[in-house]
């Protein structure tokens, strides 16, 4: 408490009265604080946000598809967002908090050809934590919330959670592999724990969800994280895409899907025999003009990187890439991940988008070429075959 230098002498027994109440008060606080900070009654505990201890929690582990044989080198975000997606749902099947990871793997690959960062340190500096970005610079989890409820595994919340199934032992947590969410959520021995700890698989965690191309227990759609990016991040799409107005957009991906190798007699070969072709300008403009008149502004999303490789389509479109807006993105985007999750929400905006592949029936693609073909090695096709191309 403060106790004025200039106040006056006469009133001496206001001073003392003051500092007694205070230090009565004071003591007070701190026993309340003690009665409070006892574990021993969950109840009584509550965090400093909405989850509390009446809550029941599924971690499924510390990183997205590890320990397994990605760990050192992960998967793309798309591939890391369906192993979240799954462990999301099974959260939501049971009604369980969801422990998420506070840092997610980022490639080396999908830094290093980055287009607004180059810089050298993100790919020298080894492991995991040059590797990795915070979870919460790309997600916002309170708005997920909303929908599954999720605390990161390097918040308070999960710490209090952790010693509290410690101490309740038996009843508090249950470590599982290979157990069914029907099952988590039917058994008792399951449903009334505080934390069930799951493996998930260690080749991918989506493989939890065996029936996920079955389309009716699928609970969150695909659209479901990248809607989710982090507030500043849809900001600055938010900005994006009120300067591009009304637009189309496209998103090209060549990088690695377009990689060859060569068979036993020296011969190219690829597992997309028509994207090399179908991703280059020229292909693109001539597939395209059915879906995009003339004169309409095209957002491109790529990961190609030679510099004009898409000014052919301006003879058509006007262009736009994220690269146009490097003085609004460059303060806010420190990897290639947060980059793709600005664009992603650009081109959810788009009146018409066209993908690479087709995902589903109803998409616009630029190539045929189915996108999962993990078997089948075929020469790659350069120029027009029998036919196409003829009404360009
Ligand atoms: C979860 O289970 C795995 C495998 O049993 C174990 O290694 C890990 O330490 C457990 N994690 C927690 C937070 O209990
Ligand atoms: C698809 O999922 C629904 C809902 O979970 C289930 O009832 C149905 O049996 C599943 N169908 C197949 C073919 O697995
Ligand atoms: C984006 O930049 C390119 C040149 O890099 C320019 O031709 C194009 O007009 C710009 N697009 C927009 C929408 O400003």
């Amino acid at each position: 408490m403060a106790i004025h230098p200039k106040s006056r002498l006469a009133k001496p027994r206001s001073s003392i009265f003051i500092l007694t109440a205070s230090i009565a008060c004071i003591a007070v606080l701190y026993l309340v604080s003690c009665l409070v900070s006892v574990p021993a009654s969950i109840q009584n505990v509550v965090p400093p946000n909405r989850h509390t201890l009446q809550d029941k929690y599924l971690y499924w582990g510390s990183r997205i598809d590890c320990p397994g044989k990605h760990c050192d080198s992960c998967e793309g975000l798309g591939h890391q967002e369906s192993s979240l997606r799954c462990a999301l749902e099974e959260a939501l099947f049971l009604g369980r908090t969801f422990v998420m990871p506070s840092r997610l793997c980022i490639n080396p690959i999908h830094n290093k050809k980055g287009i607004l960062h180059q810089s050298g340190n993100m790919v020298s500096e080894e492991g995991w934590a040059a590797n990795s970005c915070a979870m919460d610079s790309l997600y916002d989890l309170d708005f997920m919330s909303n929908t599954v409820p999720v605390i990161l595994d390097n918040s308070k919340t999960w710490h209090h959670v952790l010693t509290t199934s410690m101490k309740l032992g038996s009843r508090g947590i249950a470590h599982v592999e290979g157990i069914s969410r029907t099952d988590l959520q039917n058994q008792k021995i399951y449903s009334n724990l505080l934390l069930i700890n799951r493996t998930a698989s260690p080749l991918s965690w989506f493989m939890e969800c065996k029936d996920r191309n079955n389309r009716s227990s699928i609970m969150l759609p695909y659209s479901f994280l990248p809607s989710m990016a982090a507030k500043k991040l849809r900001d600055a799409a938010e900005k994006i895409k009120a300067h591009l107005g009304d637009y189309d957009a496209i998103h090209v991906r060549r990088g690695d899907k377009i990689k060859t190798r060569k068979d036993r007699f020296g011969v190219d070969r690829s597992l997309h025999p028509h994207l090399d072709r179908d991703t280059r300008a020229e292909f693109i403009l001539c597939r395209i003009s059915k879906w995009v008149p003339r004169g309409r502004t095209l957002f491109i999303a790529s990961n190609e990187r030679t510099p004009g490789f898409f000014s052919p389509l301006s003879a058509r479109y006007k262009l736009a890439y994220s690269s146009n807006y490097s003085s609004l993105l460059d303060p806010i985007i420190e990897n290639n991940y947060q980059l793709f999750m600005v664009e992603r929400f650009i081109m959810m905006g788009a009146k018409t988008f066209i993908r690479t592949f087709k995902e589903d029936d109803t998409d616009l693609s630029l190539t045929d070429d189915p996108k999962k073909n993990t078997k089948i090695w075929q020469i790659p096709v350069y120029s027009w075959e029998g036919g196409e191309g003829g009404n360009c």
